[in-house]
């Protein structure tokens, strides 16, 4: 049974995930990419990994650099969902212009300001994948940031969530 492109997006569609920003510094330029593809792998050692679509250029700067950061969007940061979505008329090269962010502790990659949490992740393997390319990081230092509502991606759509009041941590 062969699969269509178009069914195949819908279906997986149908899986609701949060939405993140990875980022990357190669030659003092940073470079940044949404993702929903994320997820953790490992508790001991703490991994995790995302897919990237092959050439893209925030994914061969973090091939380069061997690091990649992590931050976890807030239902506030649609702007900046969509811009490294490559959704808005902003250049792939000025995609940072007038964002806020801070270098990692560890490794030094962009944490950008307002999220919901941070990781920072030393690229330990990556695999070739179809047209895209995993990329597994183990994770040097987190940070937990505000206790704000997530932002969510479902069928093509943002739907908005309500965090529960009584949540863990
Ligand atoms: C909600 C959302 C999730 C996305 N998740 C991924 C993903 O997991 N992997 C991917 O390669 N592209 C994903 N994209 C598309 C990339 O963000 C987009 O292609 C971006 O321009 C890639 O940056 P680059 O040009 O530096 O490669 C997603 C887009 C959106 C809106």
């Amino acid at each position: 049974m062969s699969v269509e492109a178009q069914d195949f997006r819908r279906t997986l569609g149908r899986f609701a995930t949060g939405v993140v920003a990875v980022t990357t510094l190669w030659e003092d330029h940073p470079y940044g990419m949404t993702v929903n593809s994320f997820t953790s792998v490992s508790l001991a050692p703490p991994l995790v990994l995302f897919c990237s679509h092959t050439n893209g250029a925030t994914c061969k700067a973090i091939q380069a650099a061997g690091a990649y950061g992590v931050s976890i969007m807030a239902q506030e940061q649609m702007d900046l969902c969509k811009r490294f979505a490559g959704m808005t008329p902003v250049q792939e090269m000025d995609r940072f212009l007038g964002l806020e962010y801070t270098r990692s502790p560890v490794l030094g990659v962009p944490w950008m300001a307002d999220c919901l949490a941070w990781l920072e992740c030393r690229l330990v393997n990556t695999w070739p994948a179809g047209d895209h390319v995993v990329l597994l990081g183990q994770v040097e230092q987190i940070r937990v940031g505000a206790n704000a509502d997530p932002l969510l991606f479902f069928n093509g759509q943002w739907p908005t969530i309500q965090r529960p009041s009584d949540g863990v941590g």
